[in-house]
């Protein structure tokens, strides 16, 4: 027969060795996550960092886009889910663009962030898509690695094309959608539409104009 006595150091061990290894793997786990986190955000800066010098390459501007950055806090109106930065390019001090995030809702696979690059005079810039779930072959054809289509915007405004056709060419307007997704095409041309709106709803704070000019119906 056992000795009582033993037993109960023994279940005793047993349970700090159990509750010891239960303490190493969540803070495995924990350190994991957390280096996992860290790569996953650096991976977005890299995306970010590419598309803002696609969308305005360095002879467009003479400032440090990511360190002139400001918070969109009526995030809502680009239907974005919270605050998140937005980018102003600069010539000798004045601002020449800016770049929006902006998210097209309406994606086949939900939404498509987008970062819109808008002249002063309100014309598109560039448009890339940083991050989304459309199906490859068909969706995925809104990342500049995979078509040309999102060239597409450049030049465009809210008077050109003019607002009815601002649509894919299905729906009766200018834009192409790709064969077989008009899903997909159909909300990166809204979305894109709506930050030229917003572009020019907030104009004057955008281009951070003196209150003299802001006030002059801009
Ligand atoms: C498996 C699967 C994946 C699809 N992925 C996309 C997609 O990523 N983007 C898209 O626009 N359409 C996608 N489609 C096609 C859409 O269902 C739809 O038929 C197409 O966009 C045409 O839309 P429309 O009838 O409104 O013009 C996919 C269809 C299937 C069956």
């Amino acid at each position: 027969m056992d000795n009582p006595t033993t037993t109960r150091g023994s279940i005793l061990r047993n349970s700090v060795i159990l509750g010891l290894f239960a303490m190493a793997t969540v803070g495995l786990i924990a350190v994991t996550q957390q280096g996992t986190a860290e790569r996953i955000s650096e991976a977005q800066r890299r995306v970010q960092l590419s598309a803002l010098n696609e969308i305005l390459p360095h002879e467009q501007h003479d400032n440090d886009l990511l360190g002139d950055s400001f918070s969109v806090d009526d995030y809502p109106q680009l239907r974005l889910s919270d605050a998140r930065d937005g980018y102003r390019a600069r010539q000798n001090g004045e601002v020449v663009a800016v770049i929006l995030p902006v998210v097209a809702p309406e994606g086949y696979s939900g939404r498509i962030d987008l970062l819109v690059g808008i002249y002063a005079d309100g014309s598109v810039a560039g448009v890339r898509a940083v991050s989304h779930r459309e199906t490859p072959g068909l969706g995925d054809k809104v990342e500049i690695g995979k078509s040309q289509w999102v060239l597409e915007f450049n030049g465009k405004s809210l008077s050109m094309p003019v607002p009815e056709n601002w649509a894919v060419k299905k729906d009766g307007g200018n834009f192409d959608q790709f064969t077989g997704a008009t899903i997909t095409p159909r909300a990166v041309v809204k979305a894109v539409y709506q930050s030229l709106e917003y572009f020019a709803d907030h104009r004057s704070i955008l281009l951070q104009l003196p209150a003299e000019e802001s006030t002059n119906g801009n």
